[in-house]
Protein backbone atom coordinates (compact mmCIF):
# COMPACT_ATOMS: atom_id res chain seq x y z
CA UNK A 1 0.00 0.00 0.00
CA UNK A 2 1.64 3.18 -1.18
CA UNK A 3 1.77 5.59 2.11
CA UNK A 4 0.03 9.64 1.46
CA UNK A 5 0.64 12.51 4.43
CA UNK A 6 -2.56 13.15 6.07
CA UNK A 7 -3.01 16.66 4.69
CA UNK A 8 -3.65 15.04 0.94
CA UNK A 9 -6.58 13.29 2.45
CA UNK A 10 -10.18 14.41 1.52
CA UNK A 11 -12.57 12.51 4.51
CA UNK A 12 -12.97 8.97 3.67
CA UNK A 13 -15.96 6.87 4.67
CA UNK A 14 -13.67 4.46 6.65
CA UNK A 15 -10.78 5.47 9.14
CA UNK A 16 -8.90 1.81 9.80
CA UNK A 17 -6.49 2.53 12.78
CA UNK A 18 -3.93 -0.26 12.30
CA UNK A 19 -1.91 -2.07 9.84
CA UNK A 20 -1.67 -5.40 10.74
CA UNK A 21 -4.03 -8.92 9.28
CA UNK A 22 -7.22 -7.79 10.78
CA UNK A 23 -6.92 -3.97 10.17
CA UNK A 24 -5.69 -4.59 6.57
CA UNK A 25 -8.51 -7.30 5.50
CA UNK A 26 -10.98 -4.83 7.50
CA UNK A 27 -9.86 -1.82 4.74
CA UNK A 28 -9.44 -4.46 1.98
CA UNK A 29 -12.65 -6.15 2.43
CA UNK A 30 -14.49 -2.57 3.18
CA UNK A 31 -12.75 -1.11 -0.10
CA UNK A 32 -13.87 -4.14 -2.48
CA UNK A 33 -17.59 -3.35 -1.00
CA UNK A 34 -17.14 0.48 -2.17
CA UNK A 35 -16.37 2.51 0.49
CA UNK A 36 -13.41 4.61 0.39
CA UNK A 37 -10.83 3.50 3.07
CA UNK A 38 -7.91 5.52 4.62
CA UNK A 39 -5.73 3.18 6.89
CA UNK A 40 -3.36 4.36 9.39
CA UNK A 41 -0.51 2.97 11.31
CA UNK A 42 2.88 4.04 12.70
CA UNK A 43 4.33 1.37 10.76
CA UNK A 44 3.56 -0.94 7.81
CA UNK A 45 4.61 -4.25 8.19
CA UNK A 46 6.98 -3.61 11.16
CA UNK A 47 6.78 -5.62 13.92
CA UNK A 48 3.30 -6.79 15.23
CA UNK A 49 1.54 -9.97 16.54
CA UNK A 50 0.85 -10.36 12.79
CA UNK A 51 4.38 -10.40 11.88
CA UNK A 52 5.76 -12.38 14.44
CA UNK A 53 2.17 -15.42 14.34
CA UNK A 54 3.23 -18.73 13.04
CA UNK A 55 0.10 -18.96 10.48
CA UNK A 56 -1.61 -22.25 11.59
CA UNK A 57 -5.10 -22.26 10.51
CA UNK A 58 -5.68 -25.18 12.87
CA UNK A 59 -9.51 -25.07 14.69
CA UNK A 60 -9.41 -28.93 14.86
CA UNK A 61 -6.11 -28.86 16.35
CA UNK A 62 -6.12 -26.13 18.44
CA UNK A 63 -10.12 -27.14 19.68
CA UNK A 64 -10.64 -26.77 23.47
CA UNK A 65 -13.32 -26.64 26.13
CA UNK A 66 -15.10 -23.73 26.78
CA UNK A 67 -14.78 -22.27 23.61
CA UNK A 68 -17.17 -24.29 21.09
CA UNK A 69 -18.67 -21.19 19.75
CA UNK A 70 -15.16 -19.23 18.89
CA UNK A 71 -13.93 -22.87 17.35
CA UNK A 72 -16.83 -22.31 14.74
CA UNK A 73 -16.52 -19.18 14.23
CA UNK A 74 -12.57 -20.18 13.45
CA UNK A 75 -13.85 -22.66 11.61
CA UNK A 76 -16.02 -20.49 9.45
CA UNK A 77 -12.62 -18.43 8.79
CA UNK A 78 -10.72 -21.41 7.92
CA UNK A 79 -13.25 -22.41 5.55
CA UNK A 80 -13.35 -19.05 3.96
CA UNK A 81 -9.69 -19.18 3.60
CA UNK A 82 -8.99 -20.63 0.09
CA UNK A 83 -11.20 -18.39 -1.16
CA UNK A 84 -10.20 -15.42 0.79
CA UNK A 85 -6.45 -15.84 -0.98
CA UNK A 86 -8.00 -16.73 -4.16
CA UNK A 87 -9.76 -12.99 -4.49
CA UNK A 88 -6.63 -11.45 -2.55
CA UNK A 89 -3.95 -12.63 -4.80
CA UNK A 90 -6.61 -11.90 -7.55
CA UNK A 91 -7.01 -8.10 -6.32
CA UNK A 92 -3.00 -7.79 -5.11
CA UNK A 93 -1.34 -9.90 -7.62
CA UNK A 94 0.95 -10.92 -4.70
CA UNK A 95 1.35 -14.51 -3.27
CA UNK A 96 -0.36 -15.07 0.53
CA UNK A 97 1.42 -18.05 1.36
CA UNK A 98 -1.12 -20.44 1.98
CA UNK A 99 -0.29 -24.15 2.31
CA UNK A 100 -2.77 -26.80 2.74
CA UNK A 101 -0.93 -30.19 3.50
CA UNK A 102 -2.95 -30.45 6.63
CA UNK A 103 -1.93 -30.62 10.33
CA UNK A 104 -0.82 -33.85 12.12
CA UNK A 105 -1.00 -33.49 15.88
CA UNK A 106 1.37 -35.80 18.08
CA UNK A 107 1.23 -36.99 21.38
CA UNK A 108 4.94 -37.38 23.28
CA UNK A 109 4.27 -39.92 25.60
CA UNK A 110 0.78 -41.98 26.93
CA UNK A 111 -0.76 -39.38 28.71
CA UNK A 112 -0.49 -36.58 26.36
CA UNK A 113 -1.77 -38.91 24.13
CA UNK A 114 -5.01 -39.65 26.63
CA UNK A 115 -5.38 -35.53 26.49
CA UNK A 116 -5.55 -35.64 22.90
CA UNK A 117 -7.86 -38.22 22.54
CA UNK A 118 -10.18 -36.39 25.28
CA UNK A 119 -10.06 -33.50 22.57
CA UNK A 120 -11.15 -36.02 19.89
CA UNK A 121 -14.38 -36.15 21.05
CA UNK A 122 -14.76 -32.40 20.87
CA UNK A 123 -13.62 -32.32 18.21
CA UNK A 124 -16.17 -34.96 16.51
CA UNK A 125 -19.06 -32.98 18.39
CA UNK A 126 -17.57 -29.76 16.03
CA UNK A 127 -17.76 -31.25 12.85
CA UNK A 128 -13.91 -31.33 12.87
CA UNK A 129 -12.68 -34.51 10.71
CA UNK A 130 -9.43 -36.09 12.11
CA UNK A 131 -7.93 -39.07 12.08
CA UNK A 132 -6.57 -41.19 14.48
CA UNK A 133 -3.24 -42.57 13.99
CA UNK A 134 -0.37 -44.49 15.37
CA UNK A 135 3.23 -43.87 15.64
CA UNK A 136 4.09 -45.44 13.10
CA UNK A 137 1.46 -44.04 10.78
CA UNK A 138 2.40 -40.41 12.29
CA UNK A 139 6.36 -41.35 11.29
CA UNK A 140 5.11 -42.49 7.67
CA UNK A 141 3.64 -39.06 7.09
CA UNK A 142 6.77 -37.28 8.85
CA UNK A 143 9.72 -40.04 9.15
CA UNK A 144 11.83 -37.29 11.10
CA UNK A 145 9.29 -37.54 14.02
CA UNK A 146 11.31 -38.95 17.26
CA UNK A 147 10.77 -42.59 17.55
CA UNK A 148 9.39 -42.57 21.02
CA UNK A 149 6.40 -40.54 19.57
CA UNK A 150 3.13 -42.44 20.99
CA UNK A 151 0.99 -41.32 18.06
CA UNK A 152 -1.71 -38.74 16.94
CA UNK A 153 -4.31 -37.43 14.61
CA UNK A 154 -4.27 -36.25 11.49
CA UNK A 155 -6.48 -32.98 10.45
CA UNK A 156 -6.26 -32.99 6.43
CA UNK A 157 -8.35 -29.92 6.74
CA UNK A 158 -6.19 -27.70 9.39
CA UNK A 159 -3.69 -25.28 6.81
CA UNK A 160 -1.41 -22.77 7.04
CA UNK A 161 -0.35 -19.27 5.73
CA UNK A 162 2.56 -17.55 5.63
CA UNK A 163 1.41 -14.32 8.11
CA UNK A 164 4.00 -11.80 6.44
CA UNK A 165 3.18 -12.99 2.65
CA UNK A 166 -0.41 -12.69 4.19
CA UNK A 167 0.09 -8.67 5.30
CA UNK A 168 1.79 -7.94 1.83
CA UNK A 169 -0.96 -9.19 -0.15
CA UNK A 170 -3.36 -7.40 1.80
CA UNK A 171 -1.78 -4.43 1.00
CA UNK A 172 -1.48 -4.53 -2.11
CA UNK A 173 -4.57 -6.09 -2.68
CA UNK A 174 -6.14 -3.02 -0.33
CA UNK A 175 -4.14 -0.19 -2.45
CA UNK A 176 -5.82 -1.82 -5.56
CA UNK A 177 -8.86 -1.84 -4.18
CA UNK A 178 -8.74 2.17 -3.44
CA UNK A 179 -7.57 1.96 0.18
CA UNK A 180 -5.03 4.82 1.13
CA UNK A 181 -2.17 4.32 4.05
CA UNK A 182 -1.09 7.24 6.34
CA UNK A 183 2.11 6.37 8.12
CA UNK A 184 2.03 8.11 11.66
CA UNK A 185 0.69 7.78 15.52
CA UNK A 186 -2.12 8.30 16.62
CA UNK A 187 -2.50 11.22 19.13
CA UNK A 188 -6.16 10.56 19.98
CA UNK A 189 -9.36 9.75 18.73
CA UNK A 190 -11.43 12.69 17.60
CA UNK A 191 -15.18 12.70 18.98
CA UNK A 192 -17.65 15.71 18.32
CA UNK A 193 -19.89 17.30 20.53
CA UNK A 194 -22.65 14.85 19.92
CA UNK A 195 -20.76 11.83 21.28
CA UNK A 196 -19.97 10.63 17.24
CA UNK A 197 -16.63 9.50 16.26
CA UNK A 198 -14.73 11.67 13.54
CA UNK A 199 -11.77 10.90 12.96
CA UNK A 200 -7.81 10.76 14.70
CA UNK A 201 -5.88 14.01 15.48
CA UNK A 202 -2.01 12.18 14.76
CA UNK A 203 1.62 12.68 16.38
CA UNK A 204 2.39 14.96 13.30
CA UNK A 205 0.05 17.46 13.85
CA UNK A 206 -1.91 16.72 11.43
CA UNK A 207 -6.39 14.97 11.45
CA UNK A 208 -8.18 12.55 9.45
CA UNK A 209 -11.52 12.75 9.46
CA UNK A 210 -13.67 10.10 8.23
CA UNK A 211 -17.70 8.73 8.68
CA UNK A 212 -16.37 5.65 10.35
CA UNK A 213 -13.67 4.81 12.17
CA UNK A 214 -12.60 0.93 13.10
CA UNK A 215 -9.87 0.72 15.92
CA UNK A 216 -7.85 -2.29 14.67
CA UNK A 217 -4.66 -1.73 17.11
CA UNK A 218 -4.30 -5.06 18.63
CA UNK A 219 -3.00 -4.65 22.18
CA UNK A 220 -2.70 -1.48 22.11
CA UNK A 221 -6.01 -0.53 20.87
CA UNK A 222 -7.73 0.32 24.43
CA UNK A 223 -4.77 2.70 25.25
CA UNK A 224 -5.82 5.03 22.30
CA UNK A 225 -6.58 8.49 24.27
CA UNK A 226 -9.83 10.24 23.66
CA UNK A 227 -11.87 7.41 23.75
CA UNK A 228 -14.88 7.56 26.22
CA UNK A 229 -14.45 5.24 29.29
CA UNK A 230 -16.22 1.77 29.34
CA UNK A 231 -16.44 1.80 25.46
CA UNK A 232 -13.29 -0.49 24.76
CA UNK A 233 -12.95 -3.18 27.16
CA UNK A 234 -9.47 -3.62 27.92
CA UNK A 235 -6.85 -6.24 26.35
CA UNK A 236 -3.72 -8.29 28.10
CA UNK A 237 -1.02 -9.11 26.21
CA UNK A 238 -0.18 -12.46 25.89
CA UNK A 239 3.62 -12.54 25.24
CA UNK A 240 4.59 -15.60 22.35
CA UNK A 241 8.28 -16.09 21.93
CA UNK A 242 9.23 -18.63 18.20
CA UNK A 243 11.86 -19.17 16.42
CA UNK A 244 12.60 -19.40 13.01
CA UNK A 245 14.98 -21.94 11.71
CA UNK A 246 16.49 -22.44 7.91
CA UNK A 247 16.96 -25.19 6.19
CA UNK A 248 20.34 -25.77 4.37
CA UNK A 249 20.09 -25.40 0.48
CA UNK A 250 19.15 -28.39 -1.12
CA UNK A 251 17.97 -30.67 2.15
CA UNK A 252 14.14 -31.60 3.08
CA UNK A 253 12.80 -29.58 5.74
CA UNK A 254 12.64 -31.82 8.73
CA UNK A 255 8.75 -31.60 8.46
CA UNK A 256 6.41 -31.73 5.76
CA UNK A 257 3.40 -30.43 6.95
CA UNK A 258 2.83 -28.14 10.41
CA UNK A 259 2.90 -30.41 13.53
CA UNK A 260 1.36 -29.65 16.41
CA UNK A 261 2.62 -31.64 19.40
CA UNK A 262 1.88 -32.17 23.39
CA UNK A 263 5.11 -33.10 25.26
CA UNK A 264 4.21 -33.85 29.02
CA UNK A 265 0.89 -31.27 28.45
CA UNK A 266 3.03 -28.65 27.06
CA UNK A 267 1.80 -27.62 23.74
CA UNK A 268 4.43 -27.05 20.78
CA UNK A 269 4.28 -26.28 16.79
CA UNK A 270 6.94 -26.47 14.11
CA UNK A 271 5.18 -24.65 11.27
CA UNK A 272 7.00 -25.02 7.26
CA UNK A 273 7.44 -22.50 4.98
CA UNK A 274 8.08 -22.83 1.07
CA UNK A 275 11.22 -21.28 1.63
CA UNK A 276 12.13 -24.11 3.79
CA UNK A 277 12.27 -21.74 6.78
CA UNK A 278 10.75 -23.81 9.73
CA UNK A 279 8.78 -21.23 12.67
CA UNK A 280 8.29 -22.96 16.43
CA UNK A 281 6.41 -21.85 18.87
CA UNK A 282 5.56 -20.84 21.45
CA UNK A 283 5.61 -19.80 24.80
CA UNK A 284 2.21 -18.27 26.39
CA UNK A 285 3.42 -15.81 29.40
CA UNK A 286 0.79 -13.07 31.05
CA UNK A 287 3.14 -10.70 32.25
CA UNK A 288 2.12 -7.36 30.87
CA UNK A 289 3.86 -5.69 28.06
CA UNK A 290 6.74 -7.03 28.67
CA UNK A 291 9.26 -8.01 24.84
CA UNK A 292 11.64 -9.49 25.90
CA UNK A 293 13.60 -12.64 24.56
CA UNK A 294 14.53 -15.02 27.35
CA UNK A 295 16.65 -18.06 26.87
CA UNK A 296 13.85 -19.80 29.34
CA UNK A 297 10.90 -19.14 27.14
CA UNK A 298 13.20 -20.06 23.73
CA UNK A 299 14.61 -22.78 26.15
CA UNK A 300 11.18 -24.20 26.00
CA UNK A 301 10.12 -24.16 22.64
CA UNK A 302 13.06 -25.60 21.29
CA UNK A 303 13.26 -28.44 24.31
CA UNK A 304 9.81 -29.26 23.48
CA UNK A 305 10.49 -29.06 19.43
CA UNK A 306 13.74 -31.55 19.67
CA UNK A 307 11.74 -33.89 21.86
CA UNK A 308 9.32 -34.53 18.52
CA UNK A 309 12.00 -33.89 15.70
CA UNK A 310 15.27 -34.53 16.84
CA UNK A 311 16.74 -32.89 13.78
CA UNK A 312 15.98 -28.97 14.23
CA UNK A 313 18.36 -28.62 16.63
CA UNK A 314 20.77 -29.15 13.79
CA UNK A 315 18.93 -26.30 11.57
CA UNK A 316 20.40 -22.56 11.89
CA UNK A 317 18.36 -20.39 14.04
CA UNK A 318 17.35 -17.73 11.69
CA UNK A 319 15.75 -14.97 13.61
CA UNK A 320 14.04 -15.12 17.34
CA UNK A 321 11.14 -13.36 17.62
CA UNK A 322 8.36 -12.19 20.34
CA UNK A 323 4.75 -10.68 19.80
CA UNK A 324 1.83 -9.83 22.09
CA UNK A 325 -1.33 -11.54 21.65
CA UNK A 326 -4.38 -9.52 22.38
CA UNK A 327 -6.68 -11.07 24.41
CA UNK A 328 -9.95 -9.65 25.52
CA UNK A 329 -11.75 -10.17 29.00
CA UNK A 330 -13.59 -13.37 27.59
CA UNK A 331 -10.40 -14.63 25.32
CA UNK A 332 -13.08 -13.70 22.34
CA UNK A 333 -13.16 -10.97 19.69
CA UNK A 334 -14.86 -7.71 19.41
CA UNK A 335 -16.11 -6.68 16.27
CA UNK A 336 -18.27 -4.19 15.24
CA UNK A 337 -20.31 -0.93 16.36
CA UNK A 338 -19.71 0.20 19.87
CA UNK A 339 -21.70 2.47 22.28
CA UNK A 340 -19.99 5.70 20.31
CA UNK A 341 -21.55 6.01 17.02
CA UNK A 342 -19.57 6.07 14.39
CA UNK A 343 -16.34 3.80 16.22
CA UNK A 344 -16.09 0.30 15.58
CA UNK A 345 -13.90 -2.25 16.75
CA UNK A 346 -11.87 -5.31 15.38
CA UNK A 347 -9.72 -6.36 18.38
CA UNK A 348 -9.08 -8.69 20.81
CA UNK A 349 -8.17 -12.04 18.57
CA UNK A 350 -6.24 -13.55 20.93
CA UNK A 351 -4.43 -16.67 19.30
CA UNK A 352 -6.20 -16.77 16.35
CA UNK A 353 -5.61 -13.16 14.30
CA UNK A 354 -4.17 -14.93 11.53
CA UNK A 355 -7.08 -17.42 11.33
CA UNK A 356 -9.64 -14.81 11.80
CA UNK A 357 -8.48 -12.87 9.73
CA UNK A 358 -11.32 -13.39 6.78
CA UNK A 359 -14.15 -13.82 8.30
CA UNK A 360 -13.36 -10.65 10.33
CA UNK A 361 -12.80 -8.73 7.24
CA UNK A 362 -15.98 -10.05 6.04
CA UNK A 363 -17.91 -9.16 9.22
CA UNK A 364 -16.41 -5.65 9.00
CA UNK A 365 -17.27 -4.67 5.70
CA UNK A 366 -20.61 -5.75 6.86
CA UNK A 367 -21.10 -4.15 9.98
CA UNK A 368 -19.20 -0.55 7.94
CA UNK A 369 -22.05 -1.00 5.32
CA UNK A 370 -25.05 -1.76 6.77
CA UNK A 371 -24.39 -0.73 10.54
CA UNK A 372 -24.88 -4.29 11.96
CA UNK A 373 -22.86 -7.33 11.95
CA UNK A 374 -24.18 -10.53 10.31
CA UNK A 375 -25.72 -12.84 13.10
CA UNK A 376 -22.73 -15.64 12.70
CA UNK A 377 -20.92 -12.61 14.51
CA UNK A 378 -23.23 -11.04 16.55
CA UNK A 379 -21.84 -13.38 19.66
CA UNK A 380 -18.73 -11.34 19.16
CA UNK A 381 -20.23 -7.54 19.50
CA UNK A 382 -17.90 -5.04 20.63
CA UNK A 383 -20.85 -4.29 23.19
CA UNK A 384 -21.30 -7.62 24.52
CA UNK A 385 -19.80 -6.66 27.96
CA UNK A 386 -20.33 -2.78 27.75
CA UNK A 387 -23.63 -2.36 26.32
CA UNK A 388 -25.25 -0.37 23.32
CA UNK A 389 -25.72 -0.58 19.48
CA UNK A 390 -24.72 -4.24 18.94
CA UNK A 391 -25.00 -5.91 22.23
CA UNK A 392 -26.28 -9.41 21.84
CA UNK A 393 -27.96 -9.33 24.80
CA UNK A 394 -31.67 -10.17 25.72
CA UNK A 395 -33.13 -8.02 23.54
CA UNK A 396 -30.51 -9.36 20.62
CA UNK A 397 -30.03 -5.19 19.33
CA UNK A 398 -29.33 -4.90 15.75
CA UNK A 399 -29.34 -7.77 13.11
CA UNK A 400 -29.91 -9.07 9.43
CA UNK A 401 -32.72 -11.67 8.81
CA UNK A 402 -32.07 -14.71 7.16
CA UNK A 403 -28.21 -15.65 7.76
CA UNK A 404 -26.66 -18.08 9.64
N1 LIG B 1 -2.24 -19.51 17.46
C1 LIG B 1 -0.95 -19.84 17.88
C2 LIG B 1 -0.45 -19.06 19.00
O1 LIG B 1 -1.11 -18.14 19.45
O2 LIG B 1 0.63 -19.36 19.48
Amino acid sequence: MSVTTPSSQSPADVLVVGAGLIGLATAWRAARAGLSVTVVAESFGGPCASTVAAGMLTPATEASFGEEELMRLCVRSRDLFPGFVAELEQDGGSPAGYRAEGTLQVAFDADDMARLGHLGDLRTRLGLGTERLTGRECRRLEPMLAPSVRGGYLAAGDHSVDPRALLQALRAAAERCGAVGVRDRVRRLVVDGDGRARGVALDSGGEIAAGQVVLAAGVDTPSIAGIPEGVVPPLRPVKGQLLRLRTPEGEPPPVTRTVRGLVKGSPVYLVPRETGEIVLGATQEEQGFDTRLTAGGLWEVLRDAHELVPGVSELEVAETCVGLRPGSPDNEPLLGPTAVPGLQLAAGHFRHGVLLAPVTGDAMARALTTGALPDYARRFAATRSTGGPGAAGADGGPTEGGEQ
